[in-house]
This record gives C-alpha cells, structure tokens and sequence, in this order.
C-alpha cells in the first residue's frame, strides 16, 4: 500500500471518479482546491448527459411517443431525488432555475415585488455572495424598504445576537448564506428558524445553500426554510441547473416569474391562466441534459453517503488547517479552527499578492481561488482587497495538501 493510500484511501478511490484527474496543468499533476467556485465532474454526470443526449432524445412534457414519455420520466424523477437528498418535507416543491442566482431573483421578482412594501424590512448578513444582495438591493430601489446587514463576529460567523435585536414586526425576510463560500463560516439556520418563529413569526426565510448541499447532510425539515436555494454545478453536477425549493402553497400564490410555453393552464387572447408550482415558474424547454445529470450527481453522492463525505472532509480541513499553521507570514481570514466551519479556507500572505501566490501555485499545477469571491461588502468588513481560497472537494487528498503546503513554503521563501 503506498504512503497516499494509508493517508485517506477513500479519497483516493473518489478521485478515479473524476476524468479531469488524468490531465496535466503546466506538465504537472493536477490539483484542483477552487471546488467552492464549481465542482469537478464524475463519470456517472458525464456519462448522463451523454445517454441523455443518445438514448431517447427528445423534448419532456409533449410528446406522447415512447422517448418523450421517458425522457419525462426521468427529468421529472429528478425532483424528487432533490427533496430527498436535502431531507425537503413532501409538502415542498423543487423549481428547477438555472442556477442559485436565477433563484434568488425569482423569490425577488416574483415574492419580493408581490409581498414587500415601503417601510419593511429585509434581513442580509456581511457574509452574503452577490447573489443574495443584489437581487435585493435592486428591487429596494423600485419598492422602498430597507436592507438591514448583520455583521460578522468574533469568530467570523454572522452575529446571532445582533440578528435577534434586529427582527421584529417590520421584518419581512431573513436571507441567509448557510456556509460563506468566502471565509467558510457555517450559519447555525435552526437557531435562526428558532429565533425567528420567537421574534419575527411573519417573515419568511431564505437560505442560500450553495455550498451547504455538496458538503453536509442536510434536513431541510429541521429549520424548514420558506425558500431554499442552490445550484448544481457545485454539486459535481453540469453547468445551467439550479433549485429553489420551498412549500409548494407559498409557490402557488405567487405571479410566474416568466411567460410562455409549459407554465400555463390555457391561453387566449382574453387572458392567461397558470399552472401551479413548480411547472409555474418553468416557462419554456428547460435544461433537460442536464437536470437528468443533476440526478446523476445526487445519486453519486448518495451512494457515497453525505454523512460520510462530511466526515472526510472534516478530517482534511483539520490537516490543511494544521499544515498552514506552519507557513511563515500566511493568517487564516476568519474561522480559525475546525468547529463551525467548512473545508473553505481564505488567506493572506505578508508582502505577497494573492494574484502572486495563485501565479506561482499554477506553474505548480495547483488550482486556487483569489480575489474577493463574489463578496465586495465582506472583503470591506474584514479590511481586505481579496484573499487566497482554498476550497475542499471529495477528490482532494492529503498528498494534494501537503504539495500545497510545500509550495506556499516556497512563496513564504520567495517573497520574504
Ligand atoms: C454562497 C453562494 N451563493 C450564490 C452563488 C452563485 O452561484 P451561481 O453562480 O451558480 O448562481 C455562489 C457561487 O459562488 C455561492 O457560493
């Protein structure tokens, strides 16, 4: 057995899975920590759409032929093995969008403009993506209410006790990030839920669970959230597929977010009528390859067990969070420790730019993130331009970790 297979041979077995691992980057083995920006892709996703484009093409929803029927079959399966991966109560609908953005901007467009009003308020955290401020900030402007930031805390988490002082009968939505896909902060969203049906009972709750779904084992039903979104190419799914999960009453008395085929009930020229969620919100042929791929991807997961992915994962963030304790001049942004944070670490380095670092890893055929992650406002509150980030996946092994650690030695060295 070879050092590498004693150090996590689960891992090890995982990356086999994933064809991209046979490449070269620069003449180098390649090694890929940027999972938190989009996750590599196994064999049984590319292997779905390929079936999915050879095997019975066809469009769903319409033909009444042999291949429409059971390309239908299998794209509509698919929701349900959403719901029930991320543990979604049977009295919830799977959306399918093209990806967490689009679905935060259907509850904008289509919850938002229906439901907020002048003087009430929405809730966002200083740990939010782009995605979950913007699509806010650009109906505030058309509507009037306000936007109230809770700031981060010591330990680099959203600050619960500010979250409490600030909800109230004017609060009207709380959207959260689950886990920061900057700083790696986990969100505790049943302390949350709980609070919020204290203090706020009214309002509804958002969680962005882009980087939450590929990493934990989740149950929806234990801080039942109003909306749920994420996107599938993080979960070594394809590009163009994204959920929004939420009760399917709260879907069906919203306007459609889009107008056009296979979301209505009937069309004439005197009016309109609309199908109930989650056909609703799904105007149009969707991505049909690749939301049978998605599939693909929660039944690879599922035969690995999420439970069993976040444990490893763990056991690799505690041996990265180890090695980088030992490179001169390099601080970790945010969670310090193991407990109540994912295998997302963000960094500086003295004297060195990040632009510089991730130069120097690339030549080293390693694959890092820098920047300010699709999170300006965070970057802003914790007093950096950008920072490097290095984000876990199934695939990634110690061997992948200790050649990253070897190589920032050398920009310790190179920029000292
Ligand atoms: C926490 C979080 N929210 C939203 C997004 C946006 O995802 P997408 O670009 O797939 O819409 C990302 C992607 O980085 C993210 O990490």
């Amino acid at each position: 057995m070879s050092v590498a297979m004693k150090k996590n041979d689960q891992q090890i077995l995982w990356r086999d899975d994933f064809p991209i691992f046979a490449n070269k980057m620069n003449n180098k083995d390649f090694i890929y920590f940027d999972t938190a920006s989009s996750a590599q892709k196994p064999n049984a996703v590319l292997n779905a759409i390929q079936a999915a484009y050879t095997n019975h093409y066809a469009n769903v929803h319409r033909g009444l032929y042999q291949y429409s029927q059971q390309q239908t079959a299998l794209f509509e399966a698919v929701r349900d093995k959403v719901k029930k991966f991320i543990g979604a109560p049977d009295s919830y609908a799977v959306v399918f969008t093209r990806n967490t953005t689009e679905a935060i901007n259907l509850v904008a467009q289509c919850w938002g403009r229906t439901y907020l009003h002048q003087g009430d308020e929405v809730i966002l955290s200083a740990l939010e993506h782009h995605a979950n401020i913007v699509p806010w900030q650009m109906l505030q402007n058309k509507i009037g209410f306000d936007i109230k930031v809770v700031p981060l805390n010591d330990s680099g988490h959203i600050d619960l006790e500010t979250l409490k002082s600030l909800l109230g009968s004017k609060t009207k939505l709380v959207a959260l990030n689950h886990i920061s896909n900057a700083i790696g902060s986990i969100l505790d969203v049943e302390r949350v839920r709980a609070m919020m049906d204290e203090h706020a009972p009214q309002a509804k709750f958002l969680v962005d669970g882009s980087q939450s779904v590929p990493h934990m084992k989740l149950n929806l039903a234990h801080f039942a959230p109003d909306f749920f979104v994420f996107t599938g190419h993080k979960l070594y799914g394809p590009n163009g597929v994204g959920c929004l999960v939420a009760p399917v009453e709260l879907l069906n008395a919203l306007p459609p977010y889009q107008g056009g085929g296979d979301m209505i009930e009937r069309v004439s020229f005197t009016g309109t009528t609309f199908q109930n969620a989650p056909a609703r919100f799904e105007a149009g042929t969707p991505v049909i390859a690749e939301v049978i791929a998605l599939g693909a991807a929660i039944d690879y997961l599922t035969s690995i067990g999420m439970e069993v992915v976040e444990a490893c994962e763990k056991d690799l963030l505690a041996y990265l969070l180890e090695g980088l304790k030992n490179i001169d001049g390099l601080s970790i942004i945010g969670p310090q420790g193991v407990e109540g944070r994912a295998g997302i670490i963000s960094f500086v380095m003295n004297n060195a730019h990040p632009s510089d670092i991730a130069m120097v890893l690339d030549q080293m055929g390693i694959a890092v993130r820098t920047g300010h992650h699709c999170c300006m406002p965070l970057m802003e509150s914790l007093g950096v331009e950008g920072t490097v980030r290095v984000s876990l996946g199934i695939y990634n092994t110690k061997d992948d970790i200790d050649l990253l650690c070897e190589a920032l030695k050398k920009v310790a060295r190179m920029f000292a």
